[in-house]
C-alpha cells in the first residue's frame, strides 16, 4: 500500500528554503532599490547658492560730506570706504579686529571698521586719515609722527595716527606712562612703538 506523503507543514524545511530565498531577493532588491536611490541623491546637482541680499543704497557722511553708494547689505565700513569711495589711507590688515589697522572715527571715537557693518553709520560722522589734514596743514598728530619717525613701512601709519588722535580726544591730558596700555590695540610689526609714543606724547601738548 502506497501512502500518501504528507504535504509538507509550510514551516518546514522546504518552505524555510523558499522564505529565505523570498526574502533575500525581497531585501536584494530593496538594497538595490536604496542604492540607486542614494547614488541618485550623490550626484543630484546640488541646490542653488541663496541669492545674495539685494544692494542697498546708504548715505554716509565721511570727512564732512555726505556720499552716497550701492552696495551689499554684508558690507563693512572698511570695504565701503576703501571700495565704495576709494579711500584706501584706511588699510586693510587681519579685517577681523585684531590688528588696528583699519581705525577709523566715528562721532569722534576709536573704530575698527573691518568689524563694523556700513549700513549702521548712516546719519554718524565718520573720520578717516584723509579727513584730518586742513588743505596742506596736518593735523598736529600726523605731524608730530612726521618729526618722530614714527613709521618705518607706513602700514599701520594711518591706524596709529586715527587711534592717536581719538585717544587724544578721550584723554587730553593722558600720561606717558598710560599711552602703550591706551595704544595697545594698533599693532607694528615694524616695532616702532617708541617714536609712536614719543609723537603721541609730543602731539598732546600741541
Ligand atoms: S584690519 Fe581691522 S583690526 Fe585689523
Ligand atoms: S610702520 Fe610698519 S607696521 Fe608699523
Amino acid at each position: 500500500m502506497t501512502r500518501k506523503r504528507k504535504a509538507e507543514p509550510s514551516t518546514g524545511p522546504g518552505s524555510s528554503r523558499r522564505e529565505f530565498l523570498s526574502r533575500s531577493l525581497a531585501a536584494g532588491a530593496g538594497a538595490a532599490v536604496l542604492g540607486a536611490g542614494g547614488a541618485g541623491r550623490a550626484d543630484a546637482t546640488p541646490d542653488p547658492p541663496a541669492a545674495p541680499p539685494e544692494s542697498v543704497r546708504l548715505t554716509l557722511r565721511v570727512n564732512g560730506r555726505p556720499r552716497t553708494f550701492d552696495a551689499d547689505t554684508r558690507t563693512s565700513l572698511l570695504d565701503a570706504l576703501r571700495e565704495n569711495l576709494g579711500l584706501t589711507g584706511t588699510k586693510k590688515g587681519c579685517d577681523q579686529g585684531a590688528c588696528g589697522a583699519c581705525t577709523v572715527l566715528v562721532d569722534g571715537r576709536r573704530t575698527l571698521s573691518c568689524l563694523t557693518v556700513a549700513g549702521m553709520y548712516t546719519g554718524r560722522e565718520i573720520t578717516t586719515i584723509e579727513g584730518l589734514a586742513a588743505g596742506d596743514r596736518l593735523h598736529p598728530v600726523q605731524q608730530a609722527f612726521a618729526e618722530h619717525d614714527g613709521f618705518q613701512c607706513g602700514f599701520c601709519t594711518s591706524g596709529q595716527i586715527m587711534s592717536a588722535v581719538g585717544l587724544l580726544s578721550e584723554n587730553p591730558r593722558v600720561p606717558d606712562a598710560e599711552i602703550p596700555e591706551l595704544m595697545s590695540g594698533n599693532l607694528c610689526r615694524c616695532a616702532a612703538y617708541p617714536n609712536i609714543v614719543a609723537a603721541i606724547a609730543d602731539a598732546r601738548g600741541r
